[in-house]
């Protein structure tokens, strides 16, 4: 049997598990502040949650298997979750919806730096909102939580594009529904398989695209517009509501005090089939990393999954990439392990006393809210050693000699100095 986790898997041993802990609680802090509450779904869903025919890497990646003739699958992301939770009560729910999470996700991925088999996702997610605004406020947390980490302003800058750009380039060819899902998720994969087979996806006459090879020339050089000023001089006059919704987003985002760190760039698409608007991701400025986390408009995803048209915009931030970052820059905190102290019935032949004393006197600090770990008949050098590795900040001593005093002998492990305390005194 292995004794490792599998292939792409971690294990949180504990201090790895304060750091975890750490920073999801900036994650929470954060979506508090913005007013969002915190839900979670299943890990295990209905595998047709997930399957979608565009071509998704997602979809490749499902882990997923049928068992009493229920076809499963770990969740590889939440929103499709969401959705079918609000589509569960949609009507009773109080629009708009704020809501956030931090699920484990699973994917069967290629391994590389940053990307791994399962990895803890943050989302926040609005629904009922169909302006701008939403985005704005998306971005303005990311922003937020950057900053609670310690990162400087510099460090990270969001990319942010509008499928609806795209959309007024392929309208033409009549694209629609789960025709530009799939154009956006061959687009999307631009930079790692090049331009040549993107093209060769989108005009492939068996494939789900299906462009002429002019309009794939013309959509495939547009990717490279890095200027809003340039998009709206090649783009079709079809294209000035999502140009508008740009400018609307760019003001937004310098109220909230963050413009100067977000940049157009076309080439931000997606790689998942339900955004439909405004789609954004965040890198570091140095470019070493993959994609710190993702999001965008999604307002016709309820719809395919059966429930009434609602709009909603969000993103998914993960634990891995961050991590990265964090690390490269020194930023990723030691933690101590946060115990105050250490209570010790000293081994020596009574007749259970010191035992029955060191329990309701670690009792007696419980109850007063500090984090007490109880040694009952260790020899008193073994136990003081295992008290200055703990990190406690007291050791609380009790024998046989310190009943006979009625005392307490509690030695401060910063200093070494040690006083009596009354036995009975807390
Ligand atoms: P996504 O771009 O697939 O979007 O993932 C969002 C973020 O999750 C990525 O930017 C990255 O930080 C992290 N991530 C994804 N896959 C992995 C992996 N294999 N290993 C480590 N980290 C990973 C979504 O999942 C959308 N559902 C986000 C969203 C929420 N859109 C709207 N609401």
């Amino acid at each position: 049997m292995s004794l490792q986790s599998p292939r792409g898997t971690r294990d949180f041993y504990p201090d790895a598990m304060r750091v975890r802990s750490w920073l999801f609680g900036h994650f929470r802090e954060v979506a508090r502040r913005f007013g969002y509450e915190e839900v979670d779904a299943p890990v295990l869903e209905h595998a047709e949650l997930f399957i979608r025919k565009a071509g998704e890497e997602i979809v490749e990646q499902l882990y997923h298997f049928t068992l009493h003739d229920r076809h499963l699958a770990l969740r590889p992301e939440l929103t499709p979750s969401l959705a079918r939770m609000v589509i569960a009560r949609q009507g009773e729910l109080a629009l708009p919806l704020r809501w956030f999470s931090i699920p484990q996700c699973w994917r069967y991925e290629r391994m590389t730096r940053g990307r791994r088999r399962e990895h803890y996702q943050w989302n926040m997610d609005v629904w009922g909102v169909p302006g701008v605004e939403a985005e704005a406020e998306l971005v303005a947390a990311v922003f937020a939580l950057l900053a609670r980490l310690g990162l400087a302003r510099g460090d990270v800058r969001v990319r942010v594009s509008s499928r609806a750009l795209l959309e007024s380039l392929a309208r033409g060819s009549d694209l629609v529904g789960e025709r530009f899902g799939a154009l956006c998720v061959a687009v999307d994969k631009l930079g790692k398989i090049g331009a040549e087979a993107v093209a060769a996806q989108l005009t492939d006459p068996a494939g789900p695209v299906r462009l002429g090879a002019a309009e794939a020339d013309a959509l495939l050089g547009f990717l490279g517009v890095r200027e809003l000023a340039e998009a709206r001089r090649r783009l079709p006059a079809a294209a000035a509501p999502a140009l508008a919704a740009l400018d609307a987003l760019f003001e937004g985002l310098d109220a909230y005090g963050v413009a100067d760190r977000v940049v157009f760039d076309a080439s931000i698409v997606r790689g998942l089939a339900y955004y439909t608007g405004v789609v954004f991701e965040a890198f570091d400025a140095a470019g070493d990393l993959r994609a710190i986390c993702g999001g965008g408009r999604y307002d016709r995803l309820v719809e395919s999954l059966g429930g009434r048209p609602l709009p909603a915009a969000g993103f998914g931030f993960g634990d891995a990439v961050i991590g990265e970052l964090l690390a490269e820059k020194g930023l990723l905190p030691t933690l101590p392990r946060g115990l105050d102290d250490v209570v010790v019935a000293v081994a020596g032949g009574d007749d259970g006393g010191a035992r029955r004393a060191a329990v309701r006197y670690a009792s007696r600090l419980r109850a007063e809210g500090r984090s007490v770990e109880l040694a009952l008949d260790v020899p008193l050098k073994r136990a003081l050693r295992s008290a200055d590795r703990s990190g406690a900040a007291r050791a609380h001593l009790i024998g046989p000699d310190e009943l006979a005093r009625g005392a307490v002998r509690v030695k401060d492990l910063a200093t070494g100095s040690e006083r009596d305390e009354p036995l009975g005194e807390r």
